[in-house]
């Protein structure tokens, strides 16, 4: 029988590449279709190489599920931006590849970031994700969250809807 290493760690500057590709990839199968195209495309090529080595040095925390030597997907996560919600800590964005998608791998990247922001004294949870995103919204129910709040963001002129879902320390 084959062991399979998983592993959430820290990213560093040489998974700058790889995370690049990723993000692209991951974006696009996750947007394509409900992001206009142009605001995606510069949302993509804005986040390059360097871009992506400059992040392993903050200000967020930027994860990688690492399977089997294989970045499978990111995390970015720290203090929750909106201070009207008193949850201390924040998941940016948690993003899988399409082939790694399904098979139970979210919902553990999902627990760790919860504890690695534990263990830095940030008990309540936000994260903020489009309301048409179903797939997200899906998961992060299924993951015991409550969407509390609500945002609007701007694409070119389009106004999408966003949810923020909350879990209590
Ligand atoms: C959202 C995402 C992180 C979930 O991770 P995942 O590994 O696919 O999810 P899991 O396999 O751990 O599923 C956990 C639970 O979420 C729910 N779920 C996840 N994906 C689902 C889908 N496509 N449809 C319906 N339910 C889904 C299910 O309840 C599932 O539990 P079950 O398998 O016991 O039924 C991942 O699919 C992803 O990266 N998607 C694209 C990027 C994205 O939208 N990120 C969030 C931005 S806010």
């Amino acid at each position: 029988m084959t062991t399979l290493s998983i592993e959430v760690r820290r990213a560093d500057p040489q998974d700058a590449r790889e995370i690049a590709a990723l993000h692209r990839k991951v974006w696009i199968s996750s947007y394509a279709g409900l992001i206009p195209h142009r605001p995606l495309v510069h949302m993509i090529e804005r986040r390059r190489e360097d871009w992506w080595r400059r992040a392993t040095r903050g200000p967020s925390t930027l994860l990688v599920l690492d399977v089997a030597g294989k970045i499978a997907g990111y995390a970015t996560i720290g203090a929750n931006r909106i201070k009207a919600l008193k949850q201390e800590g924040e998941i940016y964005e948690l993003y899988l590849l399409p082939e790694y998608q399904g098979i139970g791998l979210g919902s553990y990247f999902f627990r760790e970031c919860r504890a690695i922001l534990r263990a830095l004294n940030m008990t309540g949870l936000v994260v903020w994700c489009l309301e048409d995103n179903e797939n997200a919204i899906t998961f992060y129910r299924a993951m015991g969250g409550m969407d509390v709040a609500e945002g609007m963001e701007e694409f070119d002129g389009r106004s999408l809807k966003k949810l923020g879902f909350v879990w209590r320390s």
